[in-house]
């Protein structure tokens, strides 16, 4: 069967993953290359950073400083985007809003503290539809100061590629990639950065979506264990561990306990696809110890609402008609707007209204903050960078806007971001 195959070449190119790079007082240095990977049997031709694909795991101590110097060997321009971390405006990686483009030859030094622990990562935010999917992106790991005890600390990369009829790397325009689900790739996989365990091993996988559309939804068989951070911010309470959905950007870490060989499965369809495994060899005894929430982040609790802002999605394959120039639009404007959507006192607290009117659903990412979904009675739940609002749906999130300058909110579907499903914020 053809996905027994894919699976197993998969599995080879994951096993080539390069070891984290520590990043404590030192500089981390990044270029993208040309780098092929094989998919399928056949090797295609990505581009990397520091000849890997994906990108280099990048692992910090929280409240340290990150500094990373992007070199441009590329022949266009280009920037990295550090996802989901609360960082100076100035390094937030946003082309017009916080830096220009690095021209091929230059380069740009990132410098900045992590204040939270968890699981984020980098990625280019420069002709991002394509540069991410040709795979300029990696984990970034920020590091408890004191960590949960596991036998290993496990990251799982999901992604798809979309090939050719020639098997190679596609970046055919398609128009209908950009009016419906976005460009959606043929082959789906997971890079899990250890392919061993033991039964009874305690294991922390941290998932992440970088793929530039596709929603995953995964299920992990052969462990028992919690979901404990969403998008880098530990749950108040672990959650039981089901599928999980993520959007493009998302990230869910996950504490278990090894019963057998751990598969991740995509299970969207019917039929649930392998995308990777874990093999357990041999086996220890299992911890007793219960596992517990993770220490939280410091950040402000909301205060008292002081504006209400509407955030519509609209436009794509069956949509209403809308003011923008793009196939989508935020509020009736495609891209970038003069004027902010929202200009906040610095530790203003919004509720902001995220109506979807589309026939799709979209993940919409605020840089510079971590926001609260919100339960009926619009009380926060979870601390999210993105979330995910599908086809008609209404989210209220609730923001304190603590980190002054101009932030980008976006849906990241990359294809709707690039055709108008963008703008941004203000903070004094
Ligand atoms: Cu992960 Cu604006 O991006
Ligand atoms: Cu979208």
């Amino acid at each position: 069967m053809i996905m027994n195959r894919r699976q197993m070449l998969i599995g080879l190119s994951a096993a080539a993953l390069p070891q984290p790079i520590r990043a404590e007082g030192s500089r981390v240095i990044l270029r993208p290359t040309k780098v092929d990977m094989v998919v399928e049997g056949r090797l295609i031709e990505m581009i990397g950073f520091n000849n890997s694909v994906l990108g280099p795991e990048i692992r910090v101590g929280q409240n340290e400083t990150l500094s990373a110097r992007l070199e441009n060997t590329l022949e266009e321009g280009t920037m990295i985007h550090w996802h989901g971390i609360r960082l100076p405006n100035a390094m937030d990686g946003v082309n017009v809003l916080t830096q220009d483009a690095i021209i091929p030859g230059g380069s740009f030094d990132y410098r900045f503290a992590v204040p939270d622990a968890g699981t984020f990562w980098y990625h280019s935010h420069y002709l991002s539809l394509d540069q991410v999917s040709r795979g300029m992106l990696g984990p970034l790991i920020v590091e408890e100061l004191d960590p949960p005890e596991v036998d290993q600390d496990i990251t799982i990369q999901l992604f798809d590629i979309l090939i050719d009829a020639e098997g190679n790397f596609d970046r055919t325009f398609y128009p209908s990639h950009y009016t419906r689900e976005g460009r959606l790739g043929d082959v789906m996989m997971a890079f899990s950065s250890s392919s061993q365990t033991r039964v009874g091993e305690r294991l922390r996988l941290r998932v992440i979506n970088p793929s530039v559309d596709r929603v995953f939804k995964i299920t992990l068989q052969g462990m028992s264990g919690v979901v404990v951070a969403l998008d880098g911010m530990p749950l108040f309470e672990p959650q039981p561990l089901d599928d999980m959905v993520l959007a493009p950007g998302q990230r869910v870490d996950v504490i278990g306990d090894v019963d057998a060989e751990v598969l991740v499965l995509e299970s969207s369809s019917v039929e649930p696809l392998l995308l990777t495994k874990i093999s357990a060899t041999g086996s220890r005894d299992k911890r007793n110890a219960a596992i517990t929430s993770l220490p939280p982040n410091q950040l402000p609790q909301p205060g008292r609402i002081t504006q209400s802002v509407g955030l519509v999605m609209q436009g794509g394959a069956g949509g209403k008609p809308h003011g923008g120039f793009g196939s989508w639009a935020f509020n009736d404007v495609s891209g970038l707007p003069r004027a902010p959507l929202l200009s906040a006192q610095r530790g203003e607290t919004i509720l902001m209204q995220l109506r979807n009117d589309t026939a799709f659903p979209h993940g919409i990412h605020l840089h510079g903050h971590h926001f609260w979904e919100t339960d009926e009675r619009r009380a926060p739940t979870v601390l999210r960078d993105t979330t995910l609002v599908e086809a008609g749906e209404t989210k209220e999130i609730l923001c304190v806007f603590d980190n002054p300058g101009a932030w980008l909110i976006h849906c990241h579907m990359l294809s709707h971001q690039e055709d108008g499903m963008a703008t941004w914020l203000q903070v004094a």
